[in-house]
């Protein structure tokens, strides 16, 4: 029945869905909602992530909407090419020189000098980055004496006048001193550091002490194939001191191999067979009067077995902190003494063995070429006869002592995407104006570069860490300590380790990088105007072949690049044949020899300074990192075809079976991985660059996370090829790609684990390092899928 006018209001029971009061409610309900969830996922989106990211600055709640990328209109107030244009505009050879000139006024040897620290530490704060010191208790020597001499038995026949030559009783014996070797430097008047009071010894940093007196051999450069030829040739070593010349290989590796042959002390020496074409022999004057090596010069350095481990050789592999464990050094130094010399002092020595035993040219192709035959050296091989001796004497002070590294923080608004710069401040010497003090002079230019733009309103998006080391030249101590330290947050947090030694030595760019910055170091060099402008508007990439080697040792990048797995770099202006000779860790490595010969009007200096600062920054501030995966793969291809071609000849067996196929694949898989990986990381980084309007803020918060993930990839990519029980008989080398070669530490060797198993014709060697290897190289694959 239908209601009608008399049905009691209140008694009316609908039993028919309500109808709608009126039309509007279901839009309202429906924005309500809407409202609603848009407000949760606001708060999820923007607030939450807010939390997540490091750093306490308020506005970094906003850092997915503020970020990142300067054609975001919110972060134009000063962008990625104003940035580019102070690091371009600030530095000034003024300036290099000046640091430099205060770096080489004075010893500053591992351990020796706070003062420089401190200053150090002063002026970085000055430019506007924190900066603390971080000081670790290595154990390192210092020289106390020396001596070497050329004696020669006396004949009992003759009866000399003693008082007419200088005479000397080692033991029972007495002998007539033929030569006592200066083991000195000339002061030179118009070198001031070659004359300081308290310049520094020549010796190796080390090295043994001891006194010994023996016969001694020439054993060419000291490799290993050198000791193997001699073996080989019945030269008697065991017992004997080896005359070496200095080159091809890191010097402890010499000092080394010769102890493992009985060997009972190491004489090195620096023949101008290494100078290429300035030589006096082929007419120039020598320093400081013309471009030609001194002929009293010597090259000190350390004798550490660098392939086995780097650092202080009581810590292996923990930091040295006061009080901890102290372990037996000599797994990683020498027990037996060893000296450096001049050419000048290696001459009497040398041409004493004219006429004894066989003749270095008689040997193979690596024997050939001696510096001094014009000088009358014929380069016999001996021994020396049994009359004729040296008597190698160095004494050395070994105490454990601080050293200190200065590190300085540029924080990001990522906290967890850090690049470290570094360069080491110790030197062998006074002076190191090009060894390390061009590259500290260079990296105090990089940090006033980018304190300027921090005060014009620079807010970098990635961390930014300086690192000034103490104790690089000892063993990469300050580096390796450090990175030993923070490992569990450098492993987190690093992107890439930057580093500049010798930043200028000559104008020959050169530099060794993992394959992820190849690209990158390729686009700043571009970036950057030679110092040689005889073709007007060539850039230093211009100028270089593009080759970068593979990463060996010899600097502070070993254990960012070997032990923790970060890709890491290293480059500089080096000297060519045709360049001024480069008196590498000699009293001549001066402020005088850099104003004069090796860096005139310092253009260099800011060269590289200009590299190295446009480098970071691109690290820095472009949303995607600029890392490369396929230009890993393919340097992993063209290592694997070389050890391929090793086996040929040095394990035919290994090369004709399918042992290193599987690698092979693993390696194409890694390629096909990489390609789609960095074409999909192309695409986000153009839709960042042409730009999200504001309003789209789902889509940015969208693009914000996929950069991130991105980026973590390429962050963890090299991670991938650690190894954690490391490389047989050097644990401490964890990287499965990059290591120093076992017998020539500078030099990079490429899958050391096989390289080194085919070198032993060790099948099951080769066999277990190819599945280790191509694990790491899966798991890398997996990594960026
Ligand atoms: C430390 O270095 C400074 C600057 O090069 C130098 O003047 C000073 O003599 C050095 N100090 C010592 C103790 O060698
Ligand atoms: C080296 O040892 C010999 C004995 O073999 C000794 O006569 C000489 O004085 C020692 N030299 C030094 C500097 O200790
Ligand atoms: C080295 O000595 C061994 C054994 O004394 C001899 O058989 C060999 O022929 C010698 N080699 C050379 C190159 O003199
Ligand atoms: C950088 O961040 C760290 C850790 O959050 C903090 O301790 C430090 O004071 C910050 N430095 C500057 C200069 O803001
Ligand atoms: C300077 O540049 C010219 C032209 O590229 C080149 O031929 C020359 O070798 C360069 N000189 C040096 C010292 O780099
Ligand atoms: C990475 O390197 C490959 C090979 O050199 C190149 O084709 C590709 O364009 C590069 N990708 C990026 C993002 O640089
Ligand atoms: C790599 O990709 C190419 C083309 O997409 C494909 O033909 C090839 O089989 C892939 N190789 C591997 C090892 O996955
Ligand atoms: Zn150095």
């Amino acid at each position: 029945m239908p209601p009608n006018e008399q049905t009691p209001l209140i008694q009316t029971v609908l039993i028919s869905p309500p109808r709608p009061r009126y039309t509007h409610s279901t839009i309202r309900r429906f924005c309500t909602i809407a409202l609603g969830t848009t407000l949760v996922v606001i708060v999820i989106l923007f607030l939450i992530p807010g939390r997540w990211l490091p750093g306490n600055r308020s506005e970094s709640e906003w850092a997915p909407l503020r970020h990142p990328w300067s054609s975001w209109p919110e972060r134009a107030q000063f962008s990625y090419d104003d940035l580019r244009k102070v690091l371009l505009d600030t530095p000034n050879e003024e300036k290099a020189r000046q640091w430099s000139q205060y770096y080489t006024a004075g010893p500053h040897l591992a351990g020796k000098n706070l003062s420089q620290a401190i200053w150090t530490r002063e002026k970085w704060q000055e430019f506007g980055v924190q900066s603390s010191i971080v000081d670790y208790d290595i154990y390192i020597n210092y020289p106390v004496g020396h001596r070497l001499a050329l004696l020669e038995k006396k004949s009992k026949s003759k009866t000399e006048s003693a008082e007419e030559e200088q005479e000397d009783v080692i033991g029972m014996m007495k002998y007539k001193v033929k030569y006592e070797c200066s083991l000195e430097e000339d002061v030179l008047d118009e070198d001031p550091t070659s004359g300081l009071d308290n310049r520094i010894p020549t010796f190796h940093g080390y090295s043994a002490s001891g006194n010994a007196t023996a016969q001694y051999v020439y054993v060419n450069f000291g490799t290993y194939e050198d000791y193997e030829d001699l073996v080989r040739a019945n030269i008697s070593l065991k017992g004997n001191i080896a005359l070496v010349k200095y080159g091809k290989i890191f010097r402890g590796l010499k000092v080394k191999r010769a102890q493992e042959l009985g060997m009972v002390g190491v004489v090195i020496y620096t023949d101008p067979q290494e100078d290429g074409e300035m030589t006096e022999e082929n007419g120039y004057k020598t320093y400081p009067n013309g471009p030609a090596r001194n002929p009293s010069s010597v090259q000190r350095g350390s004798t550490q077995f660098l392939s086995v481990a780097p650092g202080d050789p009581t810590t292996p592999g923990y930091p040295s902190k006061p009080g901890v464990p102290r372990q037996d050094p000599h797994h990683s130094i020498p027990s037996i003494p060893s000296l450096p010399i001049s050419y000048k002092d290696a001459l009497p020595l040398l041409k004493a063995l004219n006429g004894h035993g066989p003749k270095a040219s008689d040997f193979n192709k690596y024997w050939q070429g001696g510096g001094l035959g014009y000088k009358g050296v014929q380069y016999n091989i001996g021994p020396s006869p049994s009359g004729l001796v040296l008597n190698l004497v160095n004494e050395q002070e070994y105490i454990t002592t601080p050293l200190w590294n200065v590190i300085g923080i540029i924080n990001g608004t990522l906290q967890d995407e850090v690049i470290v710069l570094g360069n080491h401040r110790d030197a062998w010497i006074a002076g190191g104006a090009g060894d390390p003090n061009s590259g500290s002079a260079c990296l105090n230019e990089v940090i006033r570069s980018f304190g300027e733009a921090l005060k014009q309103g620079w807010k970098p998006l990635r961390t930014i860490v300086f690192a000034s080391w103490d104790g690089e030249e000892y063993g990469l101590i300050g580096s390796t300590e450090w990175v030993e330290e923070y490992i569990p947050w450098l492993s987190k947090s690093a992107v890439a380790y930057l580093n500049l030694d010798a930043g200028t030595r000559g104008p020959n760019f050169d530099a060794a990088a993992s394959p992820l910055l190849n690209k990158a170091l390729y686009e700043a060099t571009s970036l950057i105007q030679s110092p040689n402008q005889t073709i007007p508007g060539q850039t230093v990439r211009d100028l270089w072949d593009g080759h970068i080697r593979t990463m060996g040792s010899g600097s502070d990048f070993t254990a960012f690049q070997d032990f923790a797995g970060i890709p890491s770099l290293d480059m500089g202006f080096a000297s060519g044949p045709d360049s001024p000779v480069y008196h590498y860790h000699s009293n001549y490595d001066s402020f005088a020899w850099m104003d004069k010969f090796g860096d005139v009007g310092w253009h260099y200096h800011v060269a590289i300074t200009k590299v190295w600062a446009v480098l970071a920054a691109a690290l820095v501030e472009t949303p995607i990192i600029a890392l490369n995966a396929t230009d890993y793969a393919t340097g992993l291809d063209t290592y694997l075809h070389s050890v391929k071609k090793l086996s040929t000849t040095a394990f035919p067996s290994v090369a004709d079976s399918p042992i290193l196929d599987s690698l092979e694949s693993a390696i194409a898989r890694l390629y096909n991985a990489s390609i789609t990986f960095d074409a999909k990381a192309a695409d986000l980084a153009d839709i960042i660059n042409s730009g999200v309007p504001w309003w789209r803020w789902w889509r940015k918060a969208q693009l914000y996370y996929q950069v991130r993930q991105v980026n973590d990839r390429y962050k963890y990519l090299e991670r991938n090829f650690l190894h954690k029980e490391g490389l047989d008989g050097r644990s401490w080398f964890k990287h499965v790609v990059f290591a120093p070669g076992l017998w020539t530490g500078y030099a990079g060797a490429t899958f050391p684990g096989l390289v080194e198993a085919v070198d032993r014709k060790d099948r099951e060697g080769v066999e277990r390092w190819s599945k280790i290897i191509e694990k790491n190289i899966d798991d890398a694959t997996e990594s960026l899928k």
